[in-house]
């Protein structure tokens, strides 16, 4: 059995698209002091790569969150894990994301992170699923629109495993016993 049944964004795919936004970036921010937010785990691989095409004085730092509800679909509450170390007052702010799927998640997080006295909050986020478009969540750095499937690859896990794989692949559904 195979456990992928398609590659949907290869590894030359993300490499070619996080120069494009890293581009786009670096204009934007020029001049000002950049702190990208990653939400771990899911976020470290993107992060990675994006961070490294930013000048050397661009800062990290990461939450971990975890979202109340049933199942595979984020019901909007959350619980911070782990917060962030640095103090936004004052900063421009960068969200990285993995993947926006009901857009609950992220929406929460812009909020909580705008209320803390940040000079800017925008959102770069790798993947989007279609049920996003929906939800009012203004993305302003996108990387690829992807159909409604469960995903693994770059970061996104399926019970902690694939996260390394260097893609973006379909999930067998054989896999969870679809
Ligand atoms: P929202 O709140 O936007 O949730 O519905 C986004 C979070 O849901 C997870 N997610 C996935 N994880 N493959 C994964 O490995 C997927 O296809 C997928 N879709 C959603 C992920 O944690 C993301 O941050
Ligand atoms: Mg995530």
């Amino acid at each position: 059995m195979d456990d992928f049944t398609k590659i949907i964004v290869s590894e030359n795919d993300i490499g070619r698209k996080l120069d494009q936004l890293s581009a786009a970036i670096r204009e934007d921010y020029k001049g000002k002091d950049l702190l990208l937010v990653g939400v771990l785990k899911g976020a470290v691989m993107v992060m990675a790569d994006l961070a490294r095409r930013m000048p050397p004085t661009v800062q990290m730092d990461w939450m971990a969150i975890s979202s109340y509800g049933s199942g595979t679909k984020s019901s909007g509450v959350v619980r911070i894990l782990k917060d962030l170390d640095a103090d936004l007052t004052g900063k421009h702010v960068l969200i990285v994301e993995d993947i926006i799927d009901s857009g609950l998640t992220l929406s929460w997080l812009l909020g909580n992170l705008r209320s803390r006295g940040a000079e800017s909050v925008e959102i770069a986020a790798l993947l989007r699923k279609p049920d996003a478009v929906q939800v009012d969540v203004p993305i302003k750095y996108l990387g690829f629109d992807i159909p409604n499937e469960f995903v693994v690859g770059y970061g996104l896990d399926y019970a902690e495993k694939y996260r390394t794989l260097p893609f973006v692949a379909i999930l067998n559904p054989a896999v969870y016993g679809g």
